[in-house]
């Protein structure tokens, strides 16, 4: 291998210096399998088929799939506890959104693949699957303790997973440690929980400085008075009817932000996540996203939307599968509904950053964006983008 790392060393996970090597493994150095641990990797394969004694081709295919997809959730969890740990900190140093961002954006990537990785399983006929499928029962993708680690650590809320005709933890009962993980990653900060904190913290929501909320509050109470006027100006009409009903759900849809017991109620139905000030951050960030200071945070926020999409992607292209090789019918070999479960599972309480996707709701036109003060541009551009800014004549 060039640049081989076992002959350089690693860096550590956290990005400090490189932990020493021990003698045993520079001394005589290692070969590529050896170091990769191949042998254990690709003497993994146990064919039931074969040692039943009727050889399916397609189980093969069927065990490295699922053996090259546990491999990346593997490393989706690393990417994901390293994030998390950053993120964990108050005093997130603004250097380090680019190596959240790098961290994050490599998980983007690994889920693209993931998606994509369907298709070739898809080159399995139900008739291929059928002639080992009785071998596998009752093995099922249920029982992945990695992709349940993912769904939990990102934010997944147990009340919001589709009622099963087991418990989720209890497809585990046998094995304590897989249990004892999976009830830590339910107990631990979850990517979505710091996330809100992080928002929570955006520069400008200080009632006492910038005070973005009363500024946007007021611009909104502006559009809409405008609306209501325009409205209640026509002669009696159904054009009239439209504008008034129009004129309410805008309103409507306001006031589900700025009137907190209707921001409350949606959180107690499940139907937001984010606290207020969390949801005031995204708002700030979404709007200032040009400035130099929110651009990354914009880039983060946009990140952790693709995330939301892609597992939502792969969960559509697995149902598709699903019905492909077994109907709409067939129970799982997990005891599920099979399809029907599957299906379920692609509704909106699956998606963790909700609140992202539904933020162009609110949004309102570009000229209307309360401009930014002279103490809040410093803020977001830094002296020197001041400066550069007036030299510039704008
Ligand atoms: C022929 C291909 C496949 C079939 C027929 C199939 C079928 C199913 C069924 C019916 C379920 C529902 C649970 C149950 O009752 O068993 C399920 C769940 C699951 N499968 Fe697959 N699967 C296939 C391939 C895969 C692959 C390649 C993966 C990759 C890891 C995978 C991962 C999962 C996961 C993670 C779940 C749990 C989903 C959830 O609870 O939201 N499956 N599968």
């Amino acid at each position: 291998m060039s640049g081989c790392p076992v002959t350089n060393g690693f860096g550590n996970h956290d990005g400090s210096a490189p932990t020493p090597l021990s003698e045993s493994v520079t001394g005589g150095g290692m070969l590529y399998g050896k170091y990769l641990q191949l042998e254990k990797i690709v003497s993994a394969q146990r064919l039931l088929s074969d040692e039943a004694g009727r050889l399916v081709h397609d189980e093969h295919l069927f065990i490295v799939t699922h053996q090259a997809y546990e491999l990346w959730f593997k490393q989706i969890i690393f990417e994901l506890d390293s994030i998390r740990a950053l993120f964990n900190n108050e005093d997130l140093a603004e250097t380090q959104t680019l190596e959240l961002l790098k961290r994050l954006n490599r998980i983007v990537l690994i889920l693209k693949l993931l998606v994509d990785q369907v298709m070739i399983l898809e080159t399995m006929t139900p008739l291929d699957f059928m002639d080992f499928r009785s071998f596998l029962s009752p093995a099922s993708g249920f029982q992945s303790l990695q992709f349940r680690l993912i769904e939990n650590k990102l934010g997944i809320k147990p009340g919001n997973r589709v009622k099963y005709n087991k418990s989720y933890s209890s497809v585990f009962g046998d094995d304590p440690e897989a249990l004892a993980s999976l009830i830590r990653s339910e107990s631990e900060p979850t990517l979505a929980e710091l996330v809100e904190k992080w928002l929570a913290r955006t520069p400008g929501l200080e009632k006492e400085g910038f005070d973005f909320w009363g500024k946007f509050q007021q611009v909104v109470d502006d559009m809409l008075q405008e609306q209501k006027e325009k409205a209640d100006a026509y002669k009696e009409s159904t054009a009239k009817t439209f504008a008034l009903n129009n004129y309410a759900k805008r309103k409507a849809i306001y006031d589900s932000i700025f009137d907190l017991s209707v921001h409350d109620a949606l959180i107690k139905r499940g139907e937001r996540r984010f606290s207020h000030k969390a949801l005031q951050g995204s708002i700030m960030i979404t709007f200032y996203r040009d400035e130099p200071r929110f651009s990354q945070p914009h880039q983060l926020l946009m990140l952790l939307m693709d995330i939301d999409s892609l597992i939502t992607k792969w969960r559509y292209n697995h149902v598709m599968m699903v019905q492909r090789m077994i109907g709409s019918q067939n129970m799982g070999t997990g005891g599920s509904s099979g399809y029907q479960y599957l299906r379920a599972t692609l509704g909106d309480q699956y998606k963790v950053f909700l609140d992202l996707f539904n933020l162009s709701t609110f949004l309102i036109p570009r000229d209307k964006i309360p401009p930014l003060t002279p103490a809040m541009k410093t803020k977001l551009r830094g002296r020197r983008g001041v400066e550069e800014e007036t030299e510039n004549g704008n």
